[in-house]
């Protein structure tokens, strides 16, 4: 091998190093751990127990919705996906 394909071959490997830590501290950031986790309370209970997330966060809008018991905080992020962000 010349020297000069060698070179080229660390440069690749120290970019994808670059990514890979990239990535891990992307996913370490997001989403931010201060995010408050489902309650472990009589209304949420039950939600702890329904193993699909999909299935779970289908009634979470019944009463987190602007006109339900518990609206969302006006600066909510995007609430498509509940459990992803408040974790169980
Ligand atoms: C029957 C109505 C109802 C349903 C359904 C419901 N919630 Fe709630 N939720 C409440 C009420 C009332 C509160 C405020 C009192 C409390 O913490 O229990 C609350 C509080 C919360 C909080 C704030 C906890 C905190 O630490 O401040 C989160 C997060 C939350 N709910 C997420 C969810 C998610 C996710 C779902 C769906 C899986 C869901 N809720 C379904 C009524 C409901
Ligand atoms: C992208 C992440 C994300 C998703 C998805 C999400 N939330 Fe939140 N939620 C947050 C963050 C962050 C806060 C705190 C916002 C603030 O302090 O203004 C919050 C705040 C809340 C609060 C107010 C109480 C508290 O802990 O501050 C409730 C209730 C809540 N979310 C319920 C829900 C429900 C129900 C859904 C699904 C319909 C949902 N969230 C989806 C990130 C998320």
């Amino acid at each position: 091998m010349t020297n000069h394909s060698k070179n080229k071959k660390l440069l690749l490997n120290i970019g994808f190093a670059v990514i890979g830590i990239a990535i891990v501290a992307f996913l370490l950031n997001a989403p931010d751990e201060t995010t408050s986790f489902l309650p472990k309370d009589e209304i949420h209970i039950a939600f702890h127990a329904i193993e699909s997330k999909k299935e779970a966060e289908k009634s979470c809008i019944d009463c987190h919705s602007e006109t339900g018991v518990a609206p969302l905080p006006e600066k909510h992020p995007p609430k498509y996906r509940c459990l992803f962000c408040h974790k169980r």
